[in-house]
């Protein structure tokens, strides 16, 4: 099968790679029922589908999933520090899908990628931060006119199609799988919250108990991260610019203050906001000697690592995923994963067993995009609420939960507004 179009470190890391990709099948029942059901009715025969996604062992199960459903697919990373050579290497030798993406490619090499992908005429698109739908729009409008609609994977990438949709340069409607409930709900709070904390230590081997933790952006993935840095028995100061989601923080039972503040007293900074320079060079001259810091962010923009190299005297590195910054006073700074997604670069992204919904909400999405797609604006669209109830019931189902059902009597009562006691 490595006949598959391809570039990917090694084909030799193929079968540690499918014995990945296997241990996360087990862990993703949702997407196991709509594999077996794509498997028969292929509802994305005639879609040529390009992915620009994380290429791990969960996006493995789900492009094997989008294959079975009929769809010919093409994959490359959406990030150049998150993909697993292994599981790229599997995808190409034992199944045959395309796939462009080496984990530490440089920028040219990454957009090489994304090109190589456009280069299958994909008429939809399945994105994770929206740089394959922007260069698809600014590089490669030639293509356009064949594309149906897409889907995109997370909140940055939402923001982004937002305001191409809002500026009216958006070509074709894209669902914004973030929006599902069961979606950020679960992947950006638990997903997030577990697996930053793994790869700060795996990364660091740090002890977190007794340490301030700072979390800049109290979100969906903020508060992953400061839930589980509390259970760690961190400290933990949340930096805010929202002032509802500040007041959450605290009544969470976080301290909250500006970051020019936090700077001083933080040992360990993590970004989770989605913007820019969160964390200035002023802001990394205050700290403590021997701060670390880290961003769960989409892009490696929240840390102004410029100002880190600019204000620095020397670097080296210390530990795999870890830069230490000399300051002229002598104090360290260690920035970890050169700034971009911690959880993915140090450790291996989320947890199956939460990809498992986000993934079905994508699977879900790109058929109803199939289907749907000439009744739709060149806009953002939400999930369609059924998909996103039946996700939550199908994992309820998996997990062996049961749940209780509305009588007639009580349906009723919910939906009357005469009645009151
Ligand atoms: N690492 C991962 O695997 C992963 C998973 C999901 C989402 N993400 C990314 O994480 C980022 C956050 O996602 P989210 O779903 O939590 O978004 P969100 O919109 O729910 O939360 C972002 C929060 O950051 C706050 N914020 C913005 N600018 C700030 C600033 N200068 N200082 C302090 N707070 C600021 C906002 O007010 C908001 O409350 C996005 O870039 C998203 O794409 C990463």
């Amino acid at each position: 099968m490595a006949d598959a179009k391809h570039d990917v470190k090694d084909l030799g890391l193929a079968e540690h790679g499918r014995l990945r990709i296997e241990w996360a099948e087990a862990q993703m029942p949702v997407l196991r029922l709509i594999r077996a059901r794509f498997g028969k009715e292929r509802p994305l025969a005639g879609a040529r589908l390009a992915a620009c996604l994380h290429v791990t062992s969960e996006t493995a199960n789900l492009a094997i999933t989008l294959r079975d459903g009929g769809a010919d697919v093409v994959l490359c990373a959406s990030n150049p520090l998150s993909t697993q050579d292994d599981v790229a290497a599997s995808l190409v030798a034992d199944y045959g899908i395309p796939t462009f993406a080496i984990k530490g490619e440089d920028d040219k090499t990454y957009y090489q990628h994304l090109t190589a992908a456009l280069d299958s005429r994909p008429n939809l698109t399945m994105d994770d931060g929206a740089d394959l739908v922007t260069q698809l729009h600014t590089q490669r409008a030639d293509l356009l006119a064949e594309v149906l609609g897409g889907t995109e994977e997370t909140t940055t990438g939402v923001i982004r199609l937002r305001s191409m949709a809002h500026d009216g340069v958006l070509r074709y409607p894209i669902i914004a799988v973030n929006e599902a409930l069961t979606k950020h709900m679960f992947d950006n709070r638990y997903g997030t919250g577990q697996s930053t904390l793994d790869g700060i230590l795996r990364a660091t081997n740090m002890l977190l108990a007794g340490r301030n933790v700072v979390v800049c952006g109290y979100g969906w993935c903020g508060k992953g991260v400061a839930m589980r840095a509390k259970g760690h028995g961190a400290n933990v100061i949340v930096t805010e610019v929202e002032p509802t989601r500040a007041l959450e923080a605290l009544m969470d039972g976080h301290r909250v203050m500006p970051i020019a503040d936090a700077a001083r007293e933080g040992d360990l900074f993590v970004t989770v906001t989605g913007d820019l320079k969160v964390i200035s060079g002023e802001h990394l001259a205050a700290m403590k000697d021997g701060a670390i810091v880290a961003n769960a962010g989409h892009f490696n923009a929240e840390i102004d690592i410029d100002a880190l190299e600019q204000g620095s005297k020397s670097k080296r590195r210390v530990r795999d995923f870890v830069d230490e910054y000399l300051y002229p006073d002598g104090r360290r700074v260690f920035l970890l994963g050169e700034g971009r997604l911690i959880n993915l670069a140090a450790a291996e992204g989320h947890p199956a067993a939460v990809m498992d919904m986000s993934f079905a909400n994508q699977a879900l999405a790109a058929e109803h995009m199939m289907r749907h797609h000439g009744d739709l604006e060149r806009k953002v669209y939400a999930v369609p609420e059924p998909i996103d109830r039946e996700i939550a019931r199908l994992k309820l189902e998996s997990l062996g939960v049961r749940i209780d059902k509305l009588t007639a009597e009580q349906s009723k009562y919910l939906e009357s507004w005469d009645q009151g006691t």
